[in-house]
Order: structure tokens, then C-alpha cells, then sequence
């Protein structure tokens, strides 16, 4: 990638006023359970949205995506929602400055912006999230607004519900701000306290399974799981009103009010609640592996993890089912699941280093042969958030 800020000049003709880089994140454990009170193991990683931006004086915004060959000008007035989907994600961001800070003095004015990066889009690596995260930094450096990194994240969660329309957790936008260099970090959502740990994974490395599938549906189909389980909570909660959050939540309480269904509706809901507990439990039991250096019997709970979103909360496919199933036999692969959202995009693996080329070299062929699709491989590192750049 070239430089940011001369990108920025070539485009506008004079020089940026600063620039930032956004990661995207890999989640080791706790899929679909950070909307659903629960904990989550994010970290950021060595691909990143950069942008680079300065003042106008005019009232319009002028938004130049670089990799996409595309610009746009909006009027600062009336801001709403885009139809163009990358628009949202950045004045999603401008939007919630206003109103939480209210601010809108200040960036009335308006100001371009050039934006690139190298995460891949629809992989589930967070590129949204690491744009939003890049556009909010940048304004809060460059308009003195003084938000936290927490504040900026539940920012950023807000414009990804209102304004690209998906009813996101927390996770991405707190790992793209929050990641520091070969640390996980333990994101209670219930309470939004956090702990990093150091990541020592020695003979073994962290290696991304991209299917390339990008499902239409997956936004639809997340906000749905969301519904589900709030209806679940709902159900449990006529019974045990004590019961605020999925983090009250017992197995013991599932199956006794959930698990007698009549229709299958309810079957849904019984599986979702099921699986989100589960998980729930096992991230905090993953966590103490971790801490005991025992990477086997976290790799185990990764793998019990897939078992849960693709039989219970449903949200995996054939080809990430594909390539979970082929690597779990071998024994260099100590851990595997597909990751994110789900519906596509990628499986996260733990492999021993020494095996890692043989083992993505199979894995490649094994996935051109069952689907006629290239397999995208990605060696990632663990980095730092959200930060400027010289
Ligand atoms: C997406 C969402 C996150 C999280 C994951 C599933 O990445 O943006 O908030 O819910 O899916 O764990």
C-alpha cells in the first residue's frame, strides 16, 4: 500500500492533518455471545483500514475510497443513512459525534477524507468495524473531543445498527480500539471490563481459512438470532423474573423452560439459548487453558465451539463445516472454528508451525476440489489498535 497521506494530497491537493490505522480483528472464543451479556477473546491484527483526513470549510463531507475507485460528497446537513453501504460506515460515525457530543459546531464545516486498507471484505475479519474505529479516532483527534476508547467503540456499535442497519455486539469495534501486540483480551460485555493476556502460542500459529463465501443473508440472519434469544430470555424470565441477562442464565433453566417444545419456533429458540450458555461457560473455562498454558484443551473448546454454532445456533455453512471436519483429525491442528458472524468468511485454526505449509497446501486442494472455489490463506500477527500514524 502507498503512503496514506500522499495519497490524500495527491487527491485533494494539500496535506492531510493526521492519519490512522484500524486493525481488524481475529476472535479466538465466544462467538455471537457479546450482544447476549456474555465474554468474547478478541485481538487485533496486522491487517488494517488507514485514513487520512482534513478540514473544509464548506458544510460537505468528501469521502474518496481509495481501493474501491469511488467517491462521494455529502452534504453535512440531514445526515441519514446511505444507500451506498461504505458511506454508513462513515458518517454512521459523524452522525453519533453529533448527538453524544454535540458537537456539531465544530465539524459542520466539513472535511475530506481518503480511506484504503488491506483486510479482506466479507472475510469476517471486521473491516466495517476497523473504518468506523479509524473515522471516529481520527475525528476525536482532530476535533479535541476527548472520547475514551470505550466511548468511541459504543460509538461505532450505535452507526453499525443505525445507519448499516446491523444490530452488531460490541466486539469488533472494542478489539479494533482496544488490541495491543500478541494479546488477547477478555471482554466482559455484561459489565464492559477487560483484561488483556498474553498470547504464547510457541511451536503453533494462528492461521485464517478464508471460504470466500459471501452470504446475502448473514445481516438478515444475525439480527434474527438476536430476536430468538431475547425470546428465550423473555420466556425464562415469566418464570425466573430474577433472571436479567443470559449471564443469570443456567443450562438447568434452559432445558427446563425452553426444552419442551410444541412448534418449531420454539425449537430455534431452545437450540440458540442453548448453544449462547454453553458458550458462555466455555470461554471462561477456555480462559483458565490459557492461563495454564494447556493450548490443547482450549484448541478442544474452539472445536466444540463450531459444533455449537453449526448444529445448535446455525449460523455456519457447508464450506466452513468443510473445513473445520478436514483438519479436525489431524493432529498438528490442536483448535478450529469458523469465526464471526458466520454464513461465510473464515475458520480460525491453531496449527503447528512446522506442518503449516503442508497442511495449507491440502487444505487448498481438498477445498478446489469439493467446491471448484479457491481457498485465501491468511498468516496473521497479533498488533495494536486503532492508533495515528507518523
Ligand atoms: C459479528 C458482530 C459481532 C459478534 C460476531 C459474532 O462479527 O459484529 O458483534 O456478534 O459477529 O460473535
Amino acid at each position: 500500500m502507498l503512503p496514506i497521506r500522499s495519497l490524500f494530497f495527491n487527491h485533494f491537493n494539500y496535506a492531510p492533518l493526521l492519519a490512522v490505522q484500524s486493525p481488524g480483528r481475529i476472535n479466538l472464543i465466544g462467538e455471537h455471545t457479546d450482544y447476549n451479556h456474555g465474554f468474547v477473546l478478541p485481538a487485533a491484527i496486522d491487517k488494517y483500514i488507514q485514513v487520512a483526513i482534513g478540514k473544509r470549510t464548506d458544510g460537505f463531507i468528501h469521502l474518496v475510497a481509495l481501493d474501491l475507485g469511488e467517491t462521494m460528497i455529502i452534504p453535512f446537513e440531514n445526515l441519514k443513512p446511505h444507500p451506498t453501504q461504505w458511506v454508513n460506515y462513515i458518517i454512521g460515525v459523524v452522525y453519533e459525534v453529533i448527538e453524544k457530543k454535540n458537537s456539531k459546531d465544530a465539524l459542520a464545516q466539513g472535511f475530506d477524507i481518503c480511506i484504503q486498507g488491506n483486510i479482506p471484505s466479507g472475510a469476517g475479519l471486521s473491516s466495517s468495524a476497523a473504518l468506523e474505529c479509524a473515522v471516529i479516532f481520527a475525528l476525536n483527534e482532530l476535533y479535541a473531543l476527548q472520547l475514551t476508547k470505550m466511548e468511541m467503540a459504543l460509538m461505532a456499535q450505535q452507526a453499525e445498527h443505525y445507519f448499516a442497519g446491523v444490530k452488531c455486539g460490541l466486539m469488533d469495534m472494542f478489539a479494533s480500539l482496544h488490541g495491543q501486540k500478541n494479546k488477547v483480551i477478555l471482554l466482559d460485555c455484561a459489565n464492559l471490563a477487560y483484561t488483556y493476556y498474553p498470547l504464547a502460542l510457541n511451536e503453533y500459529s494462528i492461521v485464517l481459512f478464508d471460504t470466500q463465501i459471501k452470504h446475502v443473508l448473514a445481516s438478515t440472519e444475525y439480527n434474527t438470532r438476536r430476536i430468538e434469544c431475547e425470546s428465550g430470555l423473555q420466556i425464562v424470565q415469566e418464570k425466573y423474573p430474577a433472571v436479567k441477562t443470559f449471564r443469570e442464565l443456567t443450562i438447568e433453566q434452559v432445558e427446563e423452560c425452553l426444552a419442551s417444545n410444541h412448534n418449531s419456533t420454539n425449537a430455534k429458540i431452545y437450540q440458540r439459548c442453548k448453544y449462547v450458555v454453553e458458550e458462555i461457560e466455555r470461554v471462561q473455562l477456555a480462559v483458565k487453558d490459557l492461563t495454564a498454558g494447556n493450548m490443547q484443551a482450549f484448541g478442544k473448546k474452539m472445536f466444540e465451539t463450531h459444533e455449537g454454532l453449526s448444529t445448535l445456533y446455525e449460523v455456519s455453512c457447508p464450506e466452513l463445516d468443510f473445513l473445520v471436519d478436514s483438519v479436525k483429525p489431524n493432529k498438528n491442528v490442536i483448535g478450529a472454528r469458523m469465526m464471526g458472524g458466520g454464513f461465510g468468511g473464515c475458520t480460525i485454526n491453531i496449527i503447528k508451525k512446522s506442518e503449516l505449509e503442508a497442511i495449507s497446501k491440502e487444505m487448498a486442494a481438498n477445498y478446489l476440489s469439493a467446491y471448484q472455489q479457491p481457498l485465501a490463506i491468511y498468516h496473521t500477527s497479533i498488533e495494536a489498535g486503532t492508533h495515528l500514524i507518523a
